[in-house]
């Protein structure tokens, strides 16, 4: 291991309160075998239950020829009836508590909960004996990444983290450019993501039935993977430091009174990897701007992701190539799932990989590992924020 990299283990032993590897027993006795079924052709088929029907209703488990839709749940029944027709699927469970209870014919779970439970959802699913897609972040604090990097090496189920900028087409290419060696020595990256008054008073977002939700004063960088993912779905490399600022605008009073304790509707850190490399990542619900992206900086290569303020296209430098427009990747996905339903496209293609995964037993390709190396760097970046932008290490799990 590279000794400059600080292990999760070094740096609980400073900041946890909680006990590790506390279910490990529970999981290997509650444990069961998954048996897939199989199709004509002689594949696996994947028996996904679906858990929140808010954008839990946007994937494409239903058009994937190795999937099957066999349970749906929302603790809303209006949502119940959104992902029963979605998905076409009229096993409907009131609670993920009641069908991870009672089904019997489910290989793996699609977790599209509520952010401050993916981790608790997460870990229930597992231990169930089941394979789990979760919605971003993988979890909110570093003593949850311990306990699902343990139940992992425990169970040695898989975990995908559905991250949508990972598949958005050009992050595609950047990843293709990557892999090429088309830019050179890619030292420095801009990472965005822009998404004004999600977590305001003003949201409707932030509130269901006259309640807060747990949108309300939520973190920026505790939702860092939009952001981190456009560098680590990339490169693959690891955050390794951190000094992150925040700003709170005063007139948010969203920000006075929160379950988080959150001052900040704006933070902009500056990460270093394990390459030595530097990457500027911004999470900003106030402001106007609008969108995900990032900029690029290779010795061979620049390229400037368009935008949804209007930024352009651009590739410039000696390795670029003459493109006025992407290559076509929907030729990657079977036929019946060639359709665009928003975030860069990458709903099919998380949808896709994830069964293939289970179909092909081998890991994800954003896998827990993965997953984490998008997530805790932006839990870290929220503590750094919290100490006026003290240059935090960064746990490795
Ligand atoms: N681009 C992206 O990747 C992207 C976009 C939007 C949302 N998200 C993430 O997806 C997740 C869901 O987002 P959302 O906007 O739908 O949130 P939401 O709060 O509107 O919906 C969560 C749903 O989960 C249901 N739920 C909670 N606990 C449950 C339980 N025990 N059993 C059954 N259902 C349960 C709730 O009833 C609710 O309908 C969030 O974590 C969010 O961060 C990601």
């Amino acid at each position: 291991m590279n000794p400059k990299l600080i292990t999760r283990r070094e740096i609980l032993k400073r900041t946890s309160k909680v006990t590790l590897g506390a279910s490990a027993a529970a999981i290997t006795a509650s444990r069961t075998t998954s048996a897939f079924s199989q199709q004509d052709s002689g594949e696996k088929q994947i028996r996904i239950g679906v858990a929140g029907g808010g954008f839990g209703a946007g994937f494409h488990w239903h058009e994937h020829p190795n999937c099957l839709v066999t349970g749906v749940t929302d603790l809303r029944p209006d949502r119940r009836e959104r992902l029963k027709d979605r998905y076409r699927c009229d096993t409907v469970y009131e609670s993920l508590e009641i069908m991870l209870r009672d089904a019997r014919d489910i290989d793996a779970v699609a977790v599209f909960t509520e952010a401050p439970n993916h981790e608790k959802h997460v870990r229930m699913c597992m231990e169930r004996g089941l394979h789990v897609i979760s919605a971003v972040p993988a979890c909110l604090t570093l003593e949850e990444a311990e306990r699902l990097t343990e139940l992992k090496e425990t169970t040695g189920l898989k975990y995908m983290m559905a991250e949508t900028s990972y598949y958005r087409h050009y992050c595609i290419a950047a990843r293709e450019f990557f892999q090429e060696n088309r830019f050179g020595e890619l030292f420095y990256s801009e990472v965005e993501y822009y998404h004004p008054h999600i977590g305001d008073r003003i949201s409707p977002l932030s509130y269901y039935k006259g309640e807060r939700t747990w949108r309300y004063g939520y973190p920026p960088m505790l939702y860092p993977t939009h952001s981190t993912g456009l560098l680590v779905g990339v490169t693959g490399e690891k955050m390794t430091e951190v000094s992150c600022l925040g700003w709170g605008n005063p007139d948010n009073p969203a920000l006075q009174d929160n379950a988080y304790q959150n001052p900040f509707n704006a933070a902009s850190a500056l990460f270093k990897t394990d390459k030595n490399h530097m990457c500027r990542c911004n999470v900003f619900w106030d402001g106007t701007a609008e969108g995900e992206r990032a900029q690029w900086f290779g010795t061979k290569l620049t390229f400037y992701m368009p935008g949804s303020s209007g930024q352009p296209l651009r590739l410039q430098g000696p390795a670029a190539p003459d493109w006025k427009e992407l290559p076509d990747y929907w030729n990657r996905l079977p036929g019946t799932m060639t359709h665009n339903p928003g975030h860069g496209g990458s709903h099919p293609f998380l949808s896709h990989e994830f069964v293939r995964a289970l179909v092909e037993e081998r890991e994800p390709v954003i896998n827990l590992s993965i997953s984490l190396d998008m997530t805790v760097p932006g839990i870290v970046a929220h503590e750094s924020a919290q100490k006026g932008g003290e240059q935090l290490k960064i746990p490795q799990f």
